[in-house]
């Protein structure tokens, strides 16, 4: 069954926006986790914009699934999940400027570096994860640096308008994800996934996860966390099921 990531960032950016002490991030990912989270995913931008070190650290400490820990290829990262290592961790390109993470990591760009950090993860016994753009080289390169996951990104997708052009970019998440996975890598996607586009996306074969944020939590300051997070992850097994179909 494919499952689902719940981005906590954006509560985190919610509590950041006044200084308070709430909505706690660490509180709504056990909400989420209760509602049927398979992992918990967390941003620790290096301008610490939202997720701060001590959310993280709680995180570690209290929650039931695993953590995905969100980073920038920096050496201070680095050192940061070996201090204090997550189950996965997932590699980003990170801007200062950016509101969100825009692109995929250029690992054909980053390939040296990546070569050394994403051993020296794995022997932490982290699992790395790397989010990419769904384009051929850059799995063929994700390939080589010893990662078993790639997280295809799915913005285009989700940005594109027009029946036509979202056939094209599901095509080509459609076409990464069979590359990666006969390459031997573990397909997770994510990025601007909600509940009006996520149905397509988890009926891509092998997709096996989805980390999914801003929608989920922007309904359930509707809805609440529960119904939120289970509708999303109902969403997904309707697409699941699709595959078979
Ligand atoms: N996956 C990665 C690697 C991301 O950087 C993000 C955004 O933080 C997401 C998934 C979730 O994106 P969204 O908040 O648009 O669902």
């Amino acid at each position: 069954m494919i499952k689902l990531g719940v981005n906590c960032d954006h509560v985190a950016t919610l509590r950041q926006a006044r200084g308070e002490r709430y909505p706690d991030p660490v509180a709504w990912a056990l909400e989420a986790e209760r509602a049927g989270a398979d992992s918990i995913t967390v941003h620790l931008r290096e301008d610490r914009r939202h997720i701060q070190e001590h959310d993280v650290i709680a995180l570690l400490a209290r929650a039931q699934t695993r953590i995905n820990l969100e980073m920038a290829v920096t050496p201070a990262m680095v050192a940061w999940a070996l201090a204090h290592p997550p189950a996965d961790c997932c590699l980003v390109p990170e801007k200062r400027e950016e509101i969100t993470t825009e692109g995929g990591l250029d690992v054909c760009g980053l390939q040296t570096r990546l070569n050394e950090v994403v051993p020296v993860l794995l022997q932490a016994g982290i699992e790395v994860s790397l989010f990419i753009d769904p384009e051929e080289q850059q799995i063929r390169a994700a390939a080589m640096t010893g990662a078993r996951v790639v997280e295809l990104h799915t913005g285009r997708y989700a940005e594109a308008k027009g029946t036509e052009s979202q056939l094209r970019e599901r095509v080509a998440l459609q076409e990464a994800a069979q590359l990666a996975h006969g390459l031997g890598l573990r397909v997770h996607a994510g990025h601007g996934l909600h509940y009006h586009n996520v149905v397509d996306v988890a009926a891509i074969a092998p997709i096996g996860e989805l980390n999914i944020g801003h929608a989920i939590v922007s309904r359930a300051v509707f809805t609440g966390v529960f119904e939120a997070v289970g509708t999303m992850k109902n969403l997904m097994v309707t697409g699941f099921r699709n595959r078979a179909a």
